[in-house]
């Protein structure tokens, strides 16, 4: 949540910072602002609302400048306004700040420095730390960079931060603890920093990702300085980054999601790139592999993740306690953190994030840790908090997901499970030989099956007319496309704002039941080897009671067909892996639902792609 990026260089920062912003945006889209110095003064300005919005109210404003900060907002405290937008001045408005995360323990400093003269325009933890930093500086007259240092030393809570000082207009000096933090450096040491990579890609390669409690100074021209808050000198680790440019773009799409969607067959594949050898029968998991003996003995798996993550941890769940026979719990890590769960040393617990950042799941992996517990990620951005305080983790290598929806992280997800628990069961002989080798084709084979069924989507956008102005939705699937039925619930609420809610098909008769009637449309995924009578029936309560029926059925299907009033019709797979095709419809249905409806479907309202808060 909340996207920061700032600029040190010899070019004009504007320009920079705001594409940097309309590339951050996903991660939150409530206000923006951008602060710049230039001939010793700091000229900020910031706006309610999208990016776009921050660019009208420059247009005739003075943006020149070769240092800048820019923010994109998720609002935590305060109203989404003018005022709560950052960048935030210290008192004396010699300094500004952008701010990613919470302080927690921020009504208690500002109390302190109310007391001390201190007067606040905003409602935010952020301007509370600005003055906090101010506060120090004035006190003990040391140099910016310490007073930041000593400052964060009383600061409760999470931040990933850059500060300008108009007097020295050849700095910038960025923190982080918790939220993330990378530093591009450019040709002859010009600076880059944002919370992913995204804004950087484009200019250099070249990156630092900080490490929790670091502050860095970035002097135009000079190295960067790195120190931890306990004032030890750190030696910056430069990394390569690999994220494509093409990859962050839109391709000629509508929108990312849209994009996202159709890149599905190409997301799973690189999933499975390099870890499936067909010809030996081999799964190999690099990133795991001096755990796996771990999992194989552990006496649970607990699997911890939110949102479209937890549905594809409940796929998890059903893979491996088929194929492994391990018993596995799957739990929101926001549940999982506070209830004071049981959790041993031979536990393994899989941590599930596309962003690696969401902090619920972060704090979830770091109790199961402090207990002894083996933690494993399924992480989809390289260097992300969450792969880098697992233990071990095999990334999704799905790419950048920039629609808030999640879509081919999902895909990607279901496909790492599906490997890791086709590796263990193989190796602790869970499965026969014979059954691994035709599951392991069987997976090979889903690629092109998804590329297939895409070719479908102009039916899917048939239906979607038809129901889009539904008031609600219900979705019903069971076994592995119980969770399918979740996640497409999800889909459908998230971007277009239509109540939905997903259910296994069987409990319908224990209570929504209740809801339906000729105004109801139901989505049933009835697919040929996941207990189909049984959801023929379900299909046939349906219709007693004259709701609609959407069906997602196999190629070639009879029954379903008879009986429900449209159908969506998938390549058969084996029921194990048709996660991996329903979820790609109900994804469809959602976004040509939401499209219809005007709804913008890449940034939904009051949603954030990376939930760094609690
Ligand atoms: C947010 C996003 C969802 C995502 C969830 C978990 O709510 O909007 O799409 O599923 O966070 O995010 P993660 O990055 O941990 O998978």
């Amino acid at each position: 949540m909340c996207g920061i990026v700032a600029y040190l260089g010899d070019k004009q920062a504007y320009p920079i910072l705001i594409k940097g912003l309309k590339r951050l945006e996903y991660r939150g889209y409530d206000s923006s602002g951008v602060a710049i110095i230039d001939n010793g003064e700091i000229n900020l300005f910031k706006k309610q609302g999208k990016v776009v919005e921050l660019e009208s109210l420059v247009a005739d404003k003075n943006i020149n400048g070769t240092i800048g900060i820019g923010h994109t907002r998720w609002a935590t405290h305060g109203l989404p306004n003018d005022i709560n937008a950052h960048p935030h001045y210290s008192g004396n408005e010699k300094l500004a700040i952008i701010h990613n995360g919470i302080i927690e323990n921020y009504a208690s400093l500002k109390q302190g420095l109310k007391l001390r003269g201190h007067e606040f325009k905003s409602e935010t933890d952020t301007e509370v730390l600005i003055h906090l930093i101010e506060d120090v500086q004035q006190k003990t007259n040391v140099p910016l960079a310490e007073a930041v240092r000593v400052a964060l030393g009383e600061v409760i809570g999470a931040y990933a931060i850059v500060i300008i000082d108009k007097n020295n207009p050849n700095t910038l000096i960025a923190a982080k603890k918790s939220s993330p933090l990378v530093i591009g450096i450019g040709e002859g040491n010009e600076f880059y920093v944002a919370s992913d990579a995204t804004p950087i890609v484009e200019y250099t390669r070249n990156v630092v990702y900080l490490e929790d409690e670091e502050i860095a100074v970035l002097t135009k021209g000079e190295d960067i300085q790195l120190k931890n808050i306990k004032n030890q000198e750190k030696t910056p680790y430069i990394q390569e980054l690999e994220m494509q440019l093409e990859a962050i773009e839109k391709g000629g799409y509508e929108h990312f999601m849209l994009k996202e969607i159709y890149e599905q067959p190409q997301s799973i594949r690189n999933s499975m790139r390099g870890r499936i050898d067909l010809d030996k029968g081999i799964v190999s998991l690099g990133g795991i592999r001096d755990y796996e003996q771990k999992m194989m003995n552990a006496s649970r798996i607990i699997i911890v993740a939110c949102g479209t993550s937890w549905h594809a941890g409940l796929v998890g769940e059903y893979l491996l306690e088929d194929l492994t026979r391990i018993p596995v719990e799957v739990e929101y890590a926001s549940e999982f953190r506070y209830r004071n769960p049981i959790i041993s040393e031979s536990d393994v617990v899989i941590a599930i994030s596309q962003s690696g950042e969401t902090a619920d799941t972060l704090a979830a992996i770091k109790l199961a840790k402090e207990k002894g517990a083996t933690i494993i990620g399924i992480c989809n951005v390289v260097g992300s908090s969450i792969s880098r305080e697992t233990h071990a983790g095999s990334y999704t290598h799905a790419g950048p997901e920039i629609g808030v929806a999640s879509t081919k992280a999902f895909t990607s997800q279901v496909t790492v499970l599906s490997l890791m628990a086709l590796s263990i069961a193989h190796k602790k002989g869970t499965i026969s030989e014979s059954k691994f080798r035709a599951l392991l084709h069987e997976l090979s084979s889903i690629p092109e099956k998804v590329e297939h069924l895409l070719s479908s989507d102009k039916q899917v956008k048939h239906i979607s007319a038809l129901f889009k102005d539904a008031r609600n939705f219900l979705y019903l699937g069971r076994g592995y496309n119980f969770p399918v039925a979740l996640e497409g619930a999800l889909k459908l609420k998230e971007i277009s704002y239509i109540h939905a809610e997903g259910y296994p098909a069987a409990e319908m008769k224990h209570g929504p039941i209740a809801l339906i009637d000729e105004e109801m449309p139901v989505v049933v995924i009835a697919t040929k080897k996941g207990n189909y009578d049984k959801v023929v029936s379900n299909i046939e309560e349906v219709k007693a009671r004259s709701g609609k029926i959407i069906a997602i059925v196999n190629e070639g299907d009879v029954d379903v067909k008879a009986i429900a009033d449209h159908v969506i019709e998938i390549p058969e797979v084996e029921d194990l892996f048709s996660p991996l095709l329903t979820s790609i419809p109900l994804q469809l249905l959602s976004y040509h639902i939401a499209v219809m409806r005007g709804c913008n479907v890449d940034q939904p309202r009051n949603l954030a792609k990376s939930v760094t808060v609690e």
